[in-house]
C-alpha cells in the first residue's frame, strides 16, 4: 500500500469527536450532494460539513497517486473541521484511498466510503445483463473488480463498462438538460441498450443527478441503481456502531455547511439551489474564509 501524505501533520494522540460533532462528507466536487441529501434525510438530526475539491475536479482522468493525495488532504480537512467520521462521496476517491484512510486514522475516525451499487442491478436483471456507468479510474480500481466478481460472475450476469470524462463537467456546471449533454448520454449509453442491458448502475455519485436527462431520453428502457440510500445506512451503523449517532433535535440549524476548494462558490450558489432540495438548508463558502 503506498503511503499518504497529509499536507499537514496529524495532532497527536488522535481525540475521538462526540456525538454532536457534523459528519464529514467529502467529493472531487458538487455530485456528492446526492449522497450528503441522502444522510441528511436518513439521520435528520445530524449536521453535514461537506467539502468539494472544486479546484480540482474532475478527478476521474486523474493518476491514482494524484487522486489519493487529493484525498487524503480533504479528509484531513475535514478531521481538522472537528467531524466524528468522513464519507468519502466519491467512487473515483474511495477506489484507491479506503484501506490507507482506515489505516491511517483507526477507530477514533470512522472513513465510510462507496463503490457501484452493482448487486441490487445483478439481483434484479431480468436480461442477465447490466450496465455501469463509472470514471475511467473507478473502472481502474480494486473495489469495483471485487464487487463483479463476487456478485455478477456467480449469476452469470454480464457487465457492460461505460466510462464517460464529460458528463461530470456537465453537473457541476448545471447543464444536466442541455443538448449537449443530452446527446452525450444518448452516444454512450445506447449500445449498452442495444446489448439489452435492463439495469444502469450509476457507479459516480454525480450520476444521479443525470436521473432526469436519462430517463428524458430512455424512459422505462434503463432501470436507475445509485448507492445513495445503501451509503445513507451504511453511515447510521457506523455511526450507532461508535456510539456517535447525534438523536437531539438541534435549532435553526443549517443541516449541509459546503466549502469549496476552488474560488466558485458565488457560481456554485445557484446550481446548488437547483440540486438541493427545499427541505434542507444549506450555506456555501469557499475555503479558507
Ligand atoms: N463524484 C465522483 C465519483 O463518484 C466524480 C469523479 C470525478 O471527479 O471525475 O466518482
Amino acid at each position: 500500500m503506498t503511503a499518504i501524505h497529509p499536507r499537514y501533520p496529524l495532532n497527536n494522540p488522535m481525540r475521538k469527536a462526540t456525538a454532536e460533532a457534523p459528519i464529514g462528507i467529502f467529493d472531487s466536487g458538487i455530485g456528492g450532494l446526492s449522497i450528503a441529501q441522502e444522510i441528511a434525510h436518513y439521520l435528520p438530526h445530524e449536521h453535514i460539513v461537506y467539502y468539494a475539491d472544486t479546484a480540482h475536479v474532475p478527478y476521474g482522468p486523474r493518476e491514482d497517486q494524484d487522486i489519493r493525495e487529493l484525498t487524503a488532504q480533504a479528509i484531513e480537512w475535514l478531521y481538522r473541521k472537528g467531524c466524528k467520521a468522513a464519507v468519502v462521496a466519491c467512487n473515483t476517491a474511495s477506489a484507491f484511498s479506503l484501506d490507507s484512510l482506515r489505516a491511517h486514522y483507526g477507530e477514533n475516525f470512522p472513513i465510510i466510503g462507496l463503490v457501484p451499487a452493482l448487486k441490487p442491478a445483478v439481483l434484479q436483471s431480468q436480461t442477465k445483463t447490466v450496465a455501469v456507468l463509472a470514471t475511467p479510474a473507478t473502472f481502474r480500481g480494486q473495489l469495483i473488480q471485487d464487487v463483479i466478481e463476487r456478485f455478477a460472475k456467480p449469476a452469470q450476469v454480464k457487465v457492460i463498462p461505460i466510462t464517460s470524462l464529460e458528463l461530470v463537467p456537465f453537473v457541476e456546471a448545471g447543464a444536466q438538460m442541455s443538448a449537449a449533454c443530452l446527446q452525450t448520454l444518448q452516444e454512450i449509453l445506447q449500445p449498452a441498450v442495444d446489448q439489452g442491458a435492463d439495469f444502469l448502475v450509476l457507479g459516480c455519485t454525480h450520476y444521479p443527478f443525470l436521473k432526469t436527462a436519462i430517463w428524458h431520453i430512455f424512459g422505462h428502457k434503463l432501470t436507475l441503481i445509485d448507492s445513495g440510500v445503501a451509503v445513507a445506512r451504511q453511515t447510521a451503523r457506523i455511526l450507532i456502531k461508535n456510539e456517535l449517532l447525534f438523536e437531539q433535535v438541534r435549532k435553526d440549524m443549517v443541516r449541509i455547511e459546503c466549502y469549496v476548494s476552488g474560488q466558485n462558490a458565488t457560481c456554485l450558489t445557484p446550481i446548488l439551489t437547483r440540486l438541493i432540495s427545499a427541505d434542507l438548508t444549506w450555506t456555501i463558502r469557499n475555503l479558507g474564509i
